[in-house]
């Protein structure tokens, strides 16, 4: 076998108060990608979806982690791959984790699985690290191991899977674009300890809330006081989007990612529907195009078609 097609799915990072330590990989919407394995020491990168992404693997997302696969086997190997983006990019959901976890985990399996999941979220975090900046696994960790990861440190890498009850997520994206490296750029260097307490407690919280099954303080720990009140001013509608989802019946929610898409958390799809209503009332409102999705935690992470 040399050639290989993968599903490479969305994620929501931060899971609100857990900024660059939490992250939750989507069934919907999800990439799809063509990676050949070769003999030439090269890469080329085509894409199939009319994005125009660098077609320089050094400056691709799903380029650079190969690279540096390469770099490490340094044998006569090279790799051809084709992505059909449907992953908006700068959406906040994960759109360059989706290429540079696709493209390793394809690799891997053409390699005979030489790498274990750990290594493969090294090298897509180089990935990560071209699309905003500074290497963080929070989208590519729960691409590759699916469902929700703790990323406890990423130097050296420590990732733990968190069990979670069967959730709904209905996340809005409207059509504006946010990019990381700047969503990143306008936070504040330093945090007070009174919030920063107030965020640990969060995520414990959530964590705890998460494998107890415990709704109720899954939805009180959904609280960011530290990233959230500087992002939320690139959202238009945030604040009553919020309000009103909540209203709705969502257990709590809030940005996805670095931006501008939003998701909420439900107990059940009667609710992940009244929150979509409430989304789609709040942009037609403003006048602002917008896609919804109303999907589940995927436990497999990119997947082998
Ligand atoms: N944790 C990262 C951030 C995720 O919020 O900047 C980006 O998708």
């Amino acid at each position: 076998m040399n050639s290989i097609k993968v599903k490479a799915p969305a994620t929501v990072a931060n899971l609100v108060c857990g900024f660059d330590v939490l992250g939750m990989c989507l069934h919907e919407p999800y990439d799809v990608m063509e990676v050949t394995l070769t003999n030439d020491r090269q890469i080329t990168i085509k894409s199939a979806d009319g994005y125009q992404l660098p077609s320089d693997p050094a400056k691709n997302t799903a380029g650079a982690p190969l690279v540096e696969i390469m770099r490490e086997l340094n044998t006569d190997i090279g790799f051809d791959v084709i992505i059909h983006k449907n992953i908006k990019p700068g959406s906040g959901i994960g759109s360059s984790a989706a290429s540079a976890a696709g493209a390793v985990v394809a690799a891997n399996h053409l390699l005979g699985n030489t790498f274990d999941k750990e290594d493969l979220v090294r090298f897509a975090m180089f990935g990560e690290k071209v699309a905003s900046g500074v290497k963080h696994a929070d989208n590519v960790a729960p691409c590759i191991y699916g469902g929700i990861t703790l990323i406890r440190s990423i130097f050296p890498l420590d990732i733990i899977s968190i069990p979670a009850p069967l959730l709904y997520i209905t996340a809005v994206h409207p059509q504006i674009e946010v990019k990381t490296s700047d969503a990143r750029q306008i936070l504040r260097k330093e945090v007070l300890l009174k919030d920063a307490i107030r965020q640990w407690g969060n995520i414990a919280g959530l964590v705890a809330g998460l494998m107890k099954n415990d709704l109720s303080l899954i939805g009180r720990s959904l609280e960011d006081v530290i990233i959230e009140p500087v992002r939320s001013i690139l959202i238009p509608g945030f604040d009553l989007l919020k309000k009103n989802c909540r209203q709705a019946g969502a257990l709590g929610g809030g940005i996805s990612g670095s931006g501008p898409s939003v998701f909420m958390l439900s107990a059940d799809t009667a609710t992940a529907e009244a929150v979509e209503r409430e989304m789609k009332s709040i942009y037609e409102g403003i006048g602002l195009a917008y896609h919804t999705y109303i999907t589940t935690i995927n436990t497999q992470g990119v997947q082998v078609l």
